[in-house]
């Protein structure tokens, strides 16, 4: 905490927090936690060198934590607004901060169409455009004209049109470290009353295939290629109930491992090495990770050695 003067830790409430308390998966150790409300403060932020946190919906947290301080975007972020063209359609400026379901709803209402291929998704539009987050029905940068970022080393934010954003599957491609602190979206019209029906219906989809009542990071590792989708390959490697203390893989997504009460970040590194090594035993493919992982140790994420199947 003593790397921040006192007029910077009374402005961005700055506190000892256990990072469990800041994700949805509930496991993980301590760090210094802020909430960064005002870019005058942003040259003495990058000066401790912040790790970025949103809703924490796709974050996996070691159990010691992290040594860097780990920054939230306050209210100051959270804007959205909409300003129609000339074709019916529109452009919508959000910050990084809103909620996803609050901008899928927003656009949805409004009929402007793209954001309700998001319907389900949870997390921040900042963790929604660091990860280009998506589903089956479109994915984050289909539809994002440009953002406004700070680059690794950078004091300054700057804003980057789509083309120079090299999104891929679950990536932005933009360098580790970079902070999301808005973005335009371009959006054509829609039909608000077929918006509404297409997003519930990807909801209630998501709903009856996913565990979301329960604690989770969302799924835990990329699909290695379309055809080959992980939670596929999880459940016919028969991992679905498979336990490691209260960390449990879904018995009904075998790509989610749900905290079923007090697991900690031990057990679910634990269980997701199981995992891989399972799937690379017998199928000899070496699942990567699709949760961001902070501190985790190395055999989450480095590659499978030994034999793959005979
Ligand atoms: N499947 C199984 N067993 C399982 C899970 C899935 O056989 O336990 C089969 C399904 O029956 C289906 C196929 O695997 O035939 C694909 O499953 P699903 O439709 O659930 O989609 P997914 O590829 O597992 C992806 C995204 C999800 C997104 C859904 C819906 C990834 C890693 N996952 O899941 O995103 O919600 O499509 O669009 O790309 C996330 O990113 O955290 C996430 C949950």
């Amino acid at each position: 905490m003593s790397q921040f003067t006192a007029a910077f830790r009374l402005r961005n409430q700055v506190e000892e927090l256990p990072l469990a308390a800041c994700t949805t998966m509930r496991v993980g150790g301590p760090a210094t936690v802020l909430r960064f409300d005002d870019l005058d403060d942003l040259a003495e932020l990058l000066g401790a060198a912040p790790r970025w946190l949103g809703k924490g919906a796709n974050l996996l947290v070691g159990p010691d934590g992290v040594a860097e301080p780990v920054a939230r975007l306050g209210p100051a972020f959270a804007h959205c607004s909409i300003e129609p063209d000339r074709d019916g359609g529109a452009r919508v400026q959000v910050g990084a901060a809103h909620d996803i379901g609050r901008l899928v709803a927003t656009c949805v209402k409004a009929g402007l169409a793209g954001p309700e291929c998001l319907a389900g998704v949870p997390g921040t539009v900042g963790g929604a455009l660091c990860m280009n987050a998506g589903t089956a029905h479109g994915w984050t940068f289909d539809f994002v004209e440009r953002v406004q970022v700070v680059l690794p080393g950078d004091r300054r934010p700057v804003w980057l049109p789509r083309d120079e954003v090299p999104a891929v599957y679950r990536a932005s491609g933009l360098p580790p470290g970079t902070l999301f602190l808005a973005a335009v979206l371009h959006l054509p019209a829609g039909d608000a009353a077929e918006l509404k029906k297409l997003s519930s219906e990807w909801r209630r989809a998501k709903a009856a295939s996913q565990p979301l009542t329960e604690r989770s990071a969302g799924c835990i590792f990329k699909n290695p290629d379309p055809a080959q989708p992980a939670g596929r390959l999880l459940d016919e490697c028969g991992c679905k109930g498979l336990r490691v203390g209260d960390a449990e893989v879904s018995r009904v997504h075998a790509n989610f491992i749900v905290n079923r009460g007090a697991a900690d970040a031990e057990q679910v590194c634990s269980l997701i090495v199981q995992l891989r090594r399972r799937v690379y035993e017998s199928r000899g493919v070496d699942l990567a990770l699709e949760v961001q992982a902070w501190a985790c140790p190395p055999s989450v994420h480095e590659p499978m050695k030994g034999d793959g199947p005979a």
